[in-house]
């Protein structure tokens, strides 16, 4: 099965005080989702956006947006990012000892449910609960801020991955990379089984319509 490769820009690195101008600038380069990083100063030690502005989001954009939690207890919290207006809410499997019951609640409010891993996780970590999640996403960073080096570890987990996934049964999930990603590497993590691209500072250096059609013209290859 040929998943289709969707390119989404974190907002991490955008300039958040001017957020709207920068998601504008997103939708002129064909960007295909927006990520969103939510981080609590607990599970990683930063904090960055919550409900409110993904609320905000939604009134200026029809992008799909693709809500990372990186924070303790997410069930607590899945409600409000579907009501605030994510398309997408992924929860890392390290905070989530209940992980079937957790994609079956964001999967009840509509929304695509997503499996974090960590970089050194086991990826064995997620195939019992795969069925039950509409995409995977590896960390190729330890999560918590954007500009840190790809871990390159991330192909065999990703190869490793994709072959469960597609000798399942599952080849309709989708492997999302976050971390590290840039126009150079993006084909890499393509071929290595991923086909949804995180990418902040790899996009939002420079030109950032331009970055977006050179990565596109990149996995492309
Ligand atoms: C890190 C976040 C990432 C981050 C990626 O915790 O989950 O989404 O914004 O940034 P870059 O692409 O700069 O590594
Ligand atoms: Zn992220």
């Amino acid at each position: 099965m040929s998943l289709p490769i969707l390119l989404a820009p974190s907002l991490l690195s955008a300039d958040f005080m001017n957020l709207e101008r920068d998601v504008k600038t997103l939708e002129s380069g064909n960007a295909d989702v927006l990520h969103v990083d939510v981080m609590d100063g607990h599970f990683v030690p930063n904090i960055t956006i919550g409900p409110p502005v993904v609320a905000a989001l939604r009134r200026i954009t029809d992008l799909p947006l693709d809500c990372h939690l990186m924070i303790e207890k997410p069930d607590d919290f899945i409600p409000t990012f579907a009501e605030a207006g994510a398309d997408w809410i992924s929860i890392h499997q390290e905070t989530s000892p209940h992980l079937h019951r957790s994609l079956a609640l964001i999967r009840s409010f509509g929304k695509k449910a997503g499996i974090v891993l960590n970089p050194v996780t086991p990826i064995e970590f997620c195939f019992d609960a795969a069925e039950y999640a509409d995409y995977i996403l590896l960390m190729s960073v330890n999560p918590g801020f954007g500009g840190q080096k790809f871990i390159a570890s991330f192909y065999r987990r990703a190869e490793k991955l994709r072959s469960f996934l597609d000798n399942n049964g599952l080849g309709k999930v989708e492997i999302e990379v976050d971390g590290g990603i840039k126009i150079e590497n993006a084909l890499d993590a393509v071929r290595a089984g991923a086909n949804i691209l995180v990418s902040g500072s790899g996009i939002f250096s420079g030109d950032v319509a331009e970055n977006l059609h050179t990565m596109r013209r990149a996995v492309n290859a």
